[in-house]
């Protein structure tokens, strides 16, 4: 059974990456005898806008809305075109209407990558030792739009805006963090701060221990934000699962990928888990312009999330290969070449091939 992959390189690096993504899920599908079938656009970047007005087309909905999978680059030129027309223009409408309401984060301290992080006794920790993931709900919370403005401009001056929590949107989003928990080391971390926001942080920490009674097998613990935030950094080996509302979630998924080094190897899926819309897999860094156009940047990230896409579609050993792949390429002595960011002089191309290289071989 073949699955439709809608592939959108988008802007600066993201049309770097993409290529040595697809090489290796190519590689993947040889080994694997999977039957991938890429169709790749050209819209969400900024040459697109300069053509047509906007970022995608107008019927971009019954475009996408046929795939199985969006694999994505990065989006975003600020030279060319402000950053909230760019990905409020594209990205941010996939989430939306493809009811993408799970953000998935793994963070792994690799091998061969610099660990940024100590433990207090100063000893560094082992590739694998920090190995966490960040679930973050993706549609509500927060990030609502329900608010406003008064009496603007005069000493009376009052803005608002409304934190919006469903049964089912936190339900939702708590029964998938679960049911990864169930998959992984069986312990879940939930991020609150109930002691502060004292309307929706108690019913968010509620609707945990009412889907805690459904996993007897899942260890369960909560933090604050605050306190959970420091502990990411003291303590990053003893978390696992981690499942938070849209803006704790925003943190700690930024937060999470910094604990365990480079921006360059980070991946991330936006999933809609029912398969009800395509889901989205793209690495955790943008377009980089600082970088672009000179073929040095890391593919790691776009490669790890196209082991994510993978096992988003039932190919769970391939994702695992590609992984270890990724490991294998990355770890020390390997030979293998090594782009800036890693401390290499080589090229992305390089680093794509020795990753499909690392799979062939496995
Ligand atoms: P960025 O992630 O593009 O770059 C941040 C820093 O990390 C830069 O110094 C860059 O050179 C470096 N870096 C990023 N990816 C790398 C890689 N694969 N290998 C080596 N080094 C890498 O974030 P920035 O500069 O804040 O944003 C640039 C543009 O990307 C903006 O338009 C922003 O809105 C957009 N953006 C898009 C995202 C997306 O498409 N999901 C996510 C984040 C930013
Ligand atoms: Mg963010």
């Amino acid at each position: 059974l073949g699955h439709r992959i809608a592939v959108i390189p988008g802007d600066g690096i993201g049309t770097e990456v993409m290529p040595e993504g697809l090489r290796v899920l190519e590689a993947a599908a040889s080994r694997f005898g999977l039957d991938l079938r890429f169709e790749t656009f050209d819209f969400a970047c900024w040459p697109y806008y300069e053509r047509h007005g906007a970022m995608l087309p107008p019927d971009w909905q019954d475009i996408l809305g046929g795939f199985d999978a969006i694999y994505f680059g990065a989006v975003g030129w600020p030279e060319k075109i402000p950053d909230h027309v760019s990905l409020w223009g594209s990205l941010l409408q996939f989430r939306r209407a493809f009811d993408q309401y799970v953000n998935l984060r793994p963070a792994r301290l690799m091998p061969g990558v610099r660990a940024p992080l100590v433990r207090a006794d100063g000893t560094p920790y082992a590739p694998g030792e920090i190995d966490m993931l960040i679930v973050r709900e993706n549609t509500e919370g927060e990030y609502s739009s329900i608010g406003g403005r008064m009496f603007e401009g005069t000493e009376r001056e009052l803005v608002v805006q409304e934190t919006v929590m469903t049964r089912h949107g936190v339900d939702r989003v708590l029964r998938f963090a679960f049911e990864q928990a169930r998959r992984r080391r069986g312990r879940l971390t939930s991020a609150t701060k109930s002691n502060g926001i004292a309307i929706t942080m108690p019913y968010w920490d509620e609707r945990v221990r009412a889907m805690a009674a459904a996993y007897p097998d899942v260890a369960v613990d909560q933090y604050h934000i605050d306190i959970l935030t420091a502990h990411f950094v003291q303590r990053p080996d003893r978390f696992d699962v981690v499942v938070a509302s849209n803006l704790f979630g925003d943190i700690l998924s930024d937060l999470a990928p910094a604990c365990t080094g480079t921006i360059g190897i980070a991946p991330s899926a936006n999933l809609n888990p029912e398969r009800r819309f395509p889901s989205l897999f793209e690495p955790v860094h943008g377009s980089a312009p600082d970088i672009a156009g000179r073929g040095i940047a890391n593919p790691i990230g776009q490669i790890w999330s196209g082991a994510l896409m993978l096992d988003f579609l039932g190919h769970r050993e391939a994702h695992d290969a590609i992984v270890r792949a990724i490991e294998a390429a990355l770890a020390p002595g390997s030979g293998a070449p090594r782009t800036p960011d890693l401390g290499g002089r080589a090229g992305t191309a390089d680093l794509g091939r020795a990753i499909a290289e690392a799979l062939r071989a496995g």
